[in-house]
């Protein structure tokens, strides 16, 4: 199984209907391939999680997603004990299969727990490459073709991640994601999402528009992706494109305040960016 020797790090220049700035998307290549850890942030919905499927994708790396925000306890990430057959025996976790082949991991959400969780994978993602599992007293070594790849959520609308202490800092090169540019977007509205091109259009420049503000300190939110994916969704199934945006853009934010709340100001927004008459 896996990547063909000659192909092993030899970069790609686009993902199919993905964006990435190009420049971002050549460094993370250069820095998996030469098995420096990559932090993924950004805001939520950039896609950052897809990112690290599609790249196991475009290298033919088998993907092993860990779901962070799960492990409840630091041995979690190693397997649970189970009571079968009147013992307990100990059920190692496909992480372990997984860090011992070639292939991308992805250790999705990594700051949704508190870093006490973090300590016992440190050996594994720093120059040592390995771990001690106590449970099964075995010592394992990381395939020196397994790709770690995280993501994380930072600023302030993230309630329920906690700070990084540098420990984590010290073993992840980190990138920023950004949404595309709107007429990338747009285009990628257009043919993933199917949405016709002024639609497209629209749904792209709401949501710069929106995440901008939030920016601004204007919303108390960011907009990332997914309205306007829920957005393309409702306008397939026939909604009117008001019932579409409603349902998606301004029924996230709070409607508290009358004509100050939020809600007013994401309304204004579409009415400016809406064909007149709409
Ligand atoms: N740059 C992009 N190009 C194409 N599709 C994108 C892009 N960014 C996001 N998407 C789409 O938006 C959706 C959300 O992306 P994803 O779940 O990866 O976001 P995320 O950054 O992980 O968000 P969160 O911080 O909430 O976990 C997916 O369907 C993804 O395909
Ligand atoms: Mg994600």
């Amino acid at each position: 199984m896996g990547i063909k020797d000659k192909d092993w790090g030899v970069n790609v220049d686009h993902l199919p209907d993905f964006w990435v700035d190009p420049e971002k998307l050549s460094v993370i290549q250069d820095l998996m391939f030469s098995g420096i850890n990559v932090m993924l942030t950004g805001d939520p919905g950039t896609g950052k999680t897809e990112l690290t499927k599609r790249l196991a994708q475009a290298h033919g790396l088998p993907f092993h997603r860990v779901n962070v925000g799960a492990i409840r306890t630091p041995r979690d990430w190693f397997g649970h004990w189970e009571f079968i057959a009147g013992q307990t025996v100990f059920i190692q976790s496909e992480l372990v299969a997984a860090i011992q082949r070639p292939g991308l991991v992805a250790l999705d959400e990594f700051n949704r727990v508190t870093p006490d969780i973090h300590n016992s994978i440190y050996t594994i993602l720093d120059h040592n490459r390995e771990v001690y599992i106590e449970e099964t007293k075995q010592h394992i070594a990381v395939h020196p073709r397994c790709i770690f790849i995280s993501t994380e959520n930072r600023g302030r609308s993230h309630t329920g991640t906690f700070m990084e202490d540098t420990a984590v800092d010290d073993r992840f090169e980190s990138i920023r994601l950004e949404l595309p540019p709107v007429e990338v977007m747009a285009g990628l509205l257009e043919k993933v999402y199917q949405a016709d091109g002024d639609q497209a259009l629209l749904l792209a420049r709401i949501t710069h528009k929106l995440n901008a503000l939030f920016h601004e300190e204007s919303l108390s939110r960011p907009t990332g992706f997914r309205p306007a994916i829920s957005a393309c969704a409702l306008l397939r199934r026939g909604q009117p494109l008001k019932t579409a945006l409603k349902y998606t853009f301004v029924n996230r934010f709070s409607p508290e305040g009358g004509v100050d709340s939020e809600q007013t100001t994401v309304l204004q927004v579409i009415q400016a960016y809406l064909p007149s008459g709409k």
